[in-house]
Formats: C-alpha cells, structure tokens, sequence
C-alpha cells in the first residue's frame, strides 16, 4: 500500500531532490507540499517548490506556510543554498499556482479529510507543524508519524550544538517533539554519511533524464558551497533521508530515547539532547537513526530518478 505523506520544506537543493523521491515513488503518495522560509525567504522558498513540482511534472497541491520562526528572528542558508536558495538551475517560466489556503491550513486539511492516517515529512524548520498542532490538536490522532531531517546527537552544523532546521525555530521543534505523536528524527550524525561524491555525480548524470539533469546541476553549486564551508569531499544529502526511509524501513538503524529540544537560549540553542544511553532513564519519546546503509539509499535515489521523467 501507497505511503500517504505532506512534505513540509524550505528548497533548498537538498529538499528538492526530497521532493523528486516523494513525487515519483510508486510506494509515496505525496498529498501535498507545503512551505516554509528557511534555507531563504518564504518568497524564494515556495517559488522554488512550485518550480520543482512543474518542473517534476507533478499534480499536488503547493502552498505557503510562515515567513519565519515561532519567536526567533529569520536566519536563512545562503551561504550552501545561495542567493535563489537553489542556485544552479534555470527553471522554465512559472506557470503554476499555489494552493490558496495557508500552508498550516492546507496541512490539517489534508489530514482530517484522509481515511488512513497519514506520515508529515519536515526537511526544514518546523513552524508550520508546531502552529497547526496548536491550532487544532485534533490532527495528532491523525498523523501517522512524524519523519524529520534535522538535529543531531552529535556534532551541530549552524553551531558546535545545533543542527539549521532545529536551530532556526528550536520552539517549534520544542512543540512537536512534546506533542506525543511518534517522531523520527533523522539527523546529521547519518547524513553526514551520504556525501554527493563525484562518483555519485558522475553515476547518477549516466541516467541522462530530465530528474537526473536537475540532480547534477543542483548538486554542482551544493557540494562547491558544502567543500567551501565544511570542508567536504561532497555534499551530505540530509532531507531525502527522510523519503528514502519511508520508501524502504530498512534503511535506517534507529534507536528509541528521550531527547529534548535545548530552547534556554544559552549557547547550545536548539541543540536536540538524545539521551543515547539512556543514561536518564527518562520516557524514551523519539525515534532516532543511528546509522544509514550508504548504498541501499544511492540505490533507492538511482532506481527512482530512473522511474522518473
Ligand atoms: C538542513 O539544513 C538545510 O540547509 C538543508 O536543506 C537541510 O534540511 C541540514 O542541516
Ligand atoms: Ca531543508
């Protein structure tokens, strides 16, 4: 059966190759994209999720979510996703349009009409889910789970602490992670593990189709800007983790534990503190992965942009 899912995003080059995952997976059944300012502005954000989706040839609704953060001023990412927030590609004029509910009204929409219960994906900040879950909490019964690329139990990327999506509206993160629908969180500490090497590049431009052109010419300006400021061999592909595990649930290790969201506004602000050893023997309230296997997810990205057009 056809997973049903919201992809709730920032694009972002990352996000967008999420987005491919979810619109041509024949196990996906993609409901809905709705969008939130992050990597950029909202404005650049949701144009490059309605040029994506035209792009991909997709049939879903698009719709515009919060133009920032829950209390936080906005902080965007232009130094890896540049000035557009996804730098690299020419898109065809815009000819679509979005949806015109608000994205936080989009999203309780689509869950309250569905029959089944259905999975919300964030690959950005969470300030749409945290707001619709406050406005009508009656969306948690039912949402299936909650698949998020952000935090890490590890090392952080926007501070020594902080992984960007959690980092840029930790409140946020704060709300859904309390909220007590099931929440897997996919962080750094397994897509740092799933660097766009140019063997990967050069595997996937071998495809030659209209999903594996927009794959190579984001992913140029992404692993240039990722090699600049990390100093990576490539650049990690974070938020189509999120779709590659829900396409296939062996991807991943994960383990259950407590973790909180760091919202003291001390100096690990947004950190996601997992406790891994379950040293607190606190309730255990998220789900986290612990390990990717690196060549089931290339082989999940290639066998899909395939099945693409
Ligand atoms: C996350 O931050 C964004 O820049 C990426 O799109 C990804 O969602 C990684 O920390
Ligand atoms: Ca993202």
């Amino acid at each position: 059966m056809k997973r049903k899912i919201i992809l709730d995003c920032d694009p972002g080059h990352d996000d967008a190759i999420a987005l491919m995952l979810a619109g041509y997976h024949k196990n996906i059944d993609l409901l809905g994209v709705t969008v939130v300012s992050g990597n950029q502005t909202l404005e650049k954000t949701g144009k490059n999720a309605l040029n994506i989706v035209q792009y991909l040839d997709l049939d879903i609704p698009v719709s515009l979510g919060s133009s920032r953060p829950i209390i936080k001023e906005e902080e965007v990412c232009e130094v890896i996703h540049g000035e557009s927030g996804l730098d690299g590609v020419d898109f065809p004029s815009l000819k679509l349009k979005y949806d015109e509910r608000h994205a936080v009204n989009l999203m309780i929409d689509l869950l309250l009409e569905s029959k089944e219960k259905v999975t919300v994906v964030t690959t950005g900040p969470m300030t749409n889910l945290a707001l619709a879950i406050r406005i009508n909490p009656e969306i948690l019964s039912h949402i299936e789970e909650v698949v998020l690329m952000g935090g890490s139990y590890t090392n952080g990327n926007v501070s020594p602490a902080a992984e960007f999506n959690i980092y840029t509206d930790p409140e946020a993160a704060h709300i859904v992670f309390n909220s007590g629908v099931k929440v897997t969180m996919i962080g750094l500490d397994v897509t740092r593990k799933v660097l766009v090497l140019p063997k990967i590049v050069d595997r996937m431009s071998k495809i030659n189709n209209r999903a594996s052109r927009l794959f190579v010419d984001l992913m140029k300006v992404f692993n240039e800007n990722q090699r600049k400021v990390f100093g990576f061999p490539g650049g990690p592909l974070h938020d189509p983790v999120t779709i590659a595990y829900l396409i296939d649930g062996n991807l991943l290790t994960i383990n259950h534990m407590h973790c909180t969201i760091d919202i003291s506004h001390g100096p690990s602000y947004g950190r996601t503190n997992c406790d891994v050893f379950d040293y607190q023997h606190e309730v255990k309230n998220t789900y986290v992965a612990t390990d990717i296997d690196v060549e089931k997810f290339w082989n999940i990205i290639e066998s899909t942009m395939k099945e693409g057009k």
